[in-house]
């Protein structure tokens, strides 16, 4: 099979708030589709990267009263997190206000200005007076112009369905400051999308779209298409148009650029990667994007037509998928079902969200939807009750009675059978419809079950004549187990990584699926996945109702404690300390204790850091010690001083460091 190489992208998340079960079920879809391809050898890169730009971001900082700079940084650093945690394998996960994003949003622009693709047009929109901003639709609110529903955003009704401009709406008012806004115009750029109709008409059809996708298009290609507004007015986060003092890009269109400001960067720190072999109009890679319903016309026509026309390659295929409902139903705060990554991971192991995903994804744009009880049962039906099951059956008499070797061995056609389904399977991977690649699988774990269930090894293993028989049917059984978890492999990293520990055995692959294991030690069995208990299901739906804001806490000027004299500050005697020693504290759960040389004497100090550091790594460090605090009588013994260190606790705890050069019993001022 010739060697691919594919650049695959997720949307780019909003860094307006936290990831949630919506992202999380695209990444993990893309995510699948990358480690299939990767477990294939080919080359498969994976980027994303926050979008970061417009008018939601900007005021959300201004709220919190810092920049947006310092906003979005806080808000990566969530994301990035988060995704790590539910083993998603970006090679890169970048921000759109990058330099590399800024050099191709203009050199696009540019490429389009010199084409003669941009045109400038007066708009009257409206502004908010107080705030001397224009006001984006969803900035707006006021009484539809056709049902007098009031509250009704500037673009459509949610009462009637209307849609209509801002300025249709009765008694319009800014949701930022409350003014009535004013009609004023401005010059705006725009994209003319309209030229490149019959280019769109062509490549929305020639199989780089869903067929649901391509047929929704037609309709707007057929009625004809307007051109783009790409250009925002000052104030606005975002990137100043080239020659255009005080107008920004338009969010969305330096958005998708940021896939290729992603790929850029990581191709600069990356050895043997280049980024024209992607992107160049004859490039023989292919590109791949996921994306959700709601954002088609931006991947789908805009994209496409921009890239066409600034002689970048388009992409290779767009995939679409529908929305996360839950329990039926779209995801609710107060119904608790609007989850956020972090509040699952608090409860639940991530590879039961994958594998529910998995099992429902088939490559379509339908909605998908997380019924909480068949959630529950699925997960522990089929991972634990199928997959691992084989393993655990097995494993137990390999160990105790054939000191872990396996039969010298394997020609059971039943293994056979299982290995041969290896491109069925790999055919649905491919297609997006995981749920048929899982049916396969399960169906294929079914019969491993059986035939076990059939020789019943635990019955044979009473007559000593028995014994050859034990060893070569818990060996297949093995065998089976190896295989199915190689499939499911793209789903399940984390059950695959600690599978091959068990197994003993290098990385499975695609390739390693011709293969047996004969005459091979394996290691001791330990469970590899466990229950779902549905008091945790409960206990996430629950602290979901908690979960307020989607946006974590950024410190701001009004978490400053209360002003102090100098002289109040000069009361405390800051010195540099060496820790000497690091211990656990016996039946304290936070606590170490530290041996402190300040210089001129040592100080035993409990510190609440447990949760963050190991003792081991602590000792030999600098740290910065207050050497007056009175000494306290604590339930362990007197604690002389305290540690200095930054976080709210939890893993978020982190040490105070001198710079080098610095010794113990300094003074720190
Ligand atoms: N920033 C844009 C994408 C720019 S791509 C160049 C955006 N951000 S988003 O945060 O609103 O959404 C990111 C992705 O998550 C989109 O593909 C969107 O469809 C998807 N989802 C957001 N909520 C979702 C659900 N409830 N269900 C499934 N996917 C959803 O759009
Ligand atoms: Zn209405």
């Amino acid at each position: 099979m010739p060697k691919r190489r594919i650049l695959v992208t997720s949307a780019l998340p909003n860094a307006n708030g936290s990831i949630h079960l919506g992202h999380l079920m695209e990444h993990i879809q893309t995510d699948i589709w990358v480690r299939f391809q990767r477990l294939q050898a080919h080359q498969c890169i994976y980027v994303c990267a926050d979008d970061t730009h417009g008018t939601a971001t900007m005021l959300k900082a201004e709220e919190q009263n810092i920049t947006p700079e310092a906003f979005i940084e806080v808000i990566h650093a969530e994301h990035v997190r988060d995704f790590h945690d539910f083993l998603i394998s970006h090679d890169n996960y970048y921000t759109t206000h990058s330099p590399e994003n800024q050099e191709y949003s203009s050199l696009i622009y540019n490429g389009l200005k010199e084409s003669g693709y941009i045109r400038r047009k007066t708009v009257d929109q409206l502004f908010d007076p107080e705030k001397q901003m224009f006001l984006a639709d969803r900035f707006i609110v006021g009484t539809c112009p056709r049902c007098h529903a009031e509250g009704q955003y500037g673009d459509n009704c949610e009462a009637c369905g209307a849609t209509y401009d801002a300025t249709d709406l009765i008694n319009p008012t800014s949701k930022i400051s409350g003014a009535t806004p004013i009609l004023k115009a401005s010059t705006h750029l725009f994209f003319a999308l309209s030229e490149f109709t019959d280019f769109l008409k062509a490549w929305t059809r020639s199989g780089t779209l869903q067929e649901q996708v391509a047929n929704k298009l037609a309709e707007w290609l057929d009625t004809g298409l307007q051109d783009w507004d790409i250009s925002r007015d000052a104030p606005y986060f975002g990137f100043e148009i080239p020659g255009e003092p005080q107008k920004y890009f338009y969010v969305w269109l330096d958005a998708p650029i940021g896939y290729m400001a992603s790929l850029k960067h990581y191709c600069d720190r990356t050895e043997g990667l280049t980024f024209n072999d992607f992107w160049d109009a004859n490039s023989s890679c292919e590109v791949h994007h996921f994306i959700g319903k709601d954002i088609v016309n931006f991947h789908a026509l805009f994209w496409p037509a921009m890239l066409h026309a600034t002689g970048f390659r388009t992409p290779t295929k767009v995939h679409a998928h529908g929305f996360v409902t839950v329990n039926g139903q779209k995801m609710s705060k107060s119904r608790g079902t609007f989850i956020n990554a972090r509040t699952f991971l608090d409860h639940l192991n991530p590879e039961y969200l994958r594998y529910y995903f998995a099992a429902k994804l088939n490559g379509n744009v339908d909605d998908l939807d997380i019924n909480l009880e068949d959630f529950t049962q699925r997960v522990n039906a089929d991972l634990v009750g199928k997959v691992v099951n084989i393993a655990s059956r097995c494993a137990g008499f390999i160990n105790k009675q054939f000191d872990g070797k396996l039969a010298d061995q394997c020609s059971n056609p039943l293994v056979l059978q299982t290995a041969a389904a290896r491109d069925i399977i790999a055919g649905h991977y491919e297609a997006g419809d995981y749920s048929k690649a899982i049916r396969e699988i399960m169906a294929l774990a079914d019969k491993a079950n059986q035939f076990i269930a059939e020789r019943q090894p635990w019955i044979l293993i009473k007559e000593e004549a028995n014994r050859d028989l034990v060893q070569q049917v818990c060996s297949d059984g093995l065998n089976l187990f190896r295989l199915i978890v190689t499939y499911l492999k793209p789903v399940l990293p984390g059950l695959s990584l600690a599978s091959e520990k068990f197994l003993n055995i290098d990385p499975l692959t695609w390739a390693s699926l011709e293969t047996q294991l004969t005459s091979h030690q394996i290691n001791d069995f330990t469970p590899l996945m466990t229950r779902i208990d549905q008091k945790s299901v409960d206990a996430m739906i629950e602290a979901s109702k908690q979960d307020q804001d989607s946006v974590p806490d950024v410190p701001t000027t009004s978490d400053l404690a209360a002003e102090i004299e100098f002289s109040d500050f000069a009361k405390v005697d800051l010195r540099i300390a060496r820790i000497v020693n690091a211990e656990h504290v016996q039946g304290a759960d936070k606590l170490l204790r530290l041996t402190l040389d300040i210089g001129f004497e040592e100080r035993n100090v409990f510190a609440g850091i447990k949760s963050a550091y190991q003792p081991a790594d602590l000792v030999g460090k600098l740290t910065v010690m207050v050497a007056n605090l009175k000494t306290r009588q604590m339930k362990f013994g007197a604690s002389e001083g305290m540690v200095l260190a930054a976080g709210d606790g939890g893993e978020e705890i982190f040490l105070l460091e001198p710079d080098s050069g610095a010794m113990p019993g300094m003074k720190v001022t």
